[in-house]
């Protein structure tokens, strides 16, 4: 039997509440801050202000069991848990890109300002190398005599979409630790993973910290490798979902990420590489990571070519088109619409003259709060309507189930193009339809 702990989870987005929601299913009773009181609200009445499979549910349990709330209050939050996990924002930086630490700091000194009694304060956000030594120093100068605080890094590898089974099942723990006693109750808050059989890294501070940003380049390089093979096939001819297939038969390589396609967006790997590249560069050993410049080239360099596609496949110009747009999230079983490339493409088309309909089965209204401008449709065959081309942009199931009989007689042209590389290019083929996919023949 897991021994109840108490927790406080800093900062509820993606990450916070997820996790919010998972120590409270760990057996734990859970104080959820944010300094958002709309946010508050609404996950205290048991609604998910973004889409996640399953956390609604998982929400709903939370709260029903009595072991979790949701709070405003610093004061509350350092009074109710002896466990503090810090998950807010660490956003790029307006007209750089280094990440903006303004949160992270302002939410671990709010918290070190109220804390009464001595405590574990965890970081979870993704920082750049260097944050957490900061931070146990702010700490140190903040908390009240006789609250002394220990500081711990345990780094977060949820994927959206998947989150919940990441939070409760992940593939491995990381703790950044600096002392036995601050092991032990990370040890503790996490029994029931670690007695599933969860393998457990204990390390310091630094490297804790820099797993994070590794993994995330890591992740972000084998997207744009692949990326970089479509390119070397559209000019060659050769086939890249084939020679992904080749390629990941090597269990050395692997299958996974290696999906061409319009590459990689949202909250986390775009702003993460270029907040690695900003810091190493403080650190004077840029050139360690100078290829992640490369990395975000290709990866951006697949939107444009998108963009070119579609010009080409409209003769030369997309004024006065109509372009009908499958996917807004920037990755399907999401409604996060951070640095999407589906709305990326999408916008830069309409600002070329083209009328663009889009369509998304969850990121509707985070797509329509950015980008106002476009059209917004209520299904795939309505965002279909009258379309000279479609564009295949986000891999939702709903969409590679679709077959193109149901369009007939919808579009004004039989055109796709698949950004995604996910649709069945046979099957759209022999429906008559003209298919082209990035990187494919
Ligand atoms: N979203 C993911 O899939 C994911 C996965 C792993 C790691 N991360 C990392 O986790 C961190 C959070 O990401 P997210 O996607 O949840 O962001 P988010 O923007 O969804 O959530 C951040 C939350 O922090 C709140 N906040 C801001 N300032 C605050 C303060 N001073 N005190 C309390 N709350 C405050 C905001 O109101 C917001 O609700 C980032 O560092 C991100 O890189 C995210």
């Amino acid at each position: 039997m897991t021994e109840s702990l108490r927790v406080g989870v800093i900062g509820t987005g993606y990450l916070g509440t997820t996790h919010a929601a998972g120590m409270t299913e760990m057996g734990h009773q859970v104080v959820g801050l944010d300094v958002d009181a709309e946010k508050v609200a609404q996950l205290s009445a048991g609604q998910v202000p973004f889409f996640e499979p399953g956390l609604p549910e998982m929400l709903a349990r939370g709260l029903s069991s009595g072991r979790l709330r949701f709070t405003t209050s610093f004061a509350d939050v350092a009074a109710s848990a002896d466990i503090h996990f810090v998950c807010v924002g660490t956003p790029q930086q307006i007209g750089n890109n280094s990440a903006d630490m303004r949160f992270v700091d302002a939410a671990t000194r709010s918290l070190a300002a109220e804390l009464t009694t001595p405590c574990l304060v965890v970081g979870k956000s993704t920082v750049p190398a260097g944050t957490a030594t900061r931070l146990a120093e702010l700490v140190r100068e903040t908390a009240p005599a006789g609250a002394a605080a220990d500081l711990a890094w345990n780094p977060e590898f949820l994927r959206e979409g998947h989150a919940l089974r990441d939070t409760i099942h992940p593939d491995r723990l990381v703790f950044g630790v600096t002392n036995e006693g601050s092991e032990r109750r990370l040890r503790d808050v996490y029994s029931t993973v670690i007695d599933g059989g969860c393998p457990v890294v204990v390390t310091d501070l630094a490297t804790a910290e820099l797993v994070k940003v590794a993994a995330n380049s890591f992740l972000a390089t084998k997207i744009s490798f692949i990326n970089a093979m479509a390119e070397i096939c559209e000019v060659t001819g050769a086939d890249v979902a084939t020679l992904a297939e080749a390629l990941g038969h090597d269990d050395r390589i692997g299958p996974r990420f290696l999906h061409a396609g319009l590459g990689f967006g949202g909250g986390c790997l775009p702003k993460d590489i270029r907040a690695f590249m900003a810091r190493a560069e403080e650190l004077g050993v840029v050139q360690a990571v100078s290829f992640l410049r490369e990395v975000d080239a290709i990866n951006l360099r697949r939107r444009a070519r998108m963009i070119d596609l579609a010009v080409e496949e409209l003769g030369g110009s997309v004024e006065g088109k109509r372009i009908g747009v499958w996917g807004a999230a920037f990755k399907p079983d999401s409604d996060d619409v951070r640095d999407s490339p589906a709305l990326d493409v999408a916008s830069a088309l309409q600002s070329r003259g083209a009328n663009v309909g889009v369509y998304d089965p969850k990121a509707m209204d985070n797509a329509a709060k950015k980008y106002p401008q476009l059209d917004y449709c209520h299904s795939a065959v309505d965002a279909a309507r009258d379309a000279d081309l479609i564009l295949h942009l986000t891999e939702w199931a709903e969409f590679r189930m679709l077959d193109p009989a149901t369009l007939a007689g919808i579009t004004r042209a039989k055109r796709i193009l698949d950004g995604r590389g996910a649709l069945n290019p046979a099957f759209w083929r022999s429906a008559g339809w003209t298919y082209r996919a990035l990187g494919r023949p």
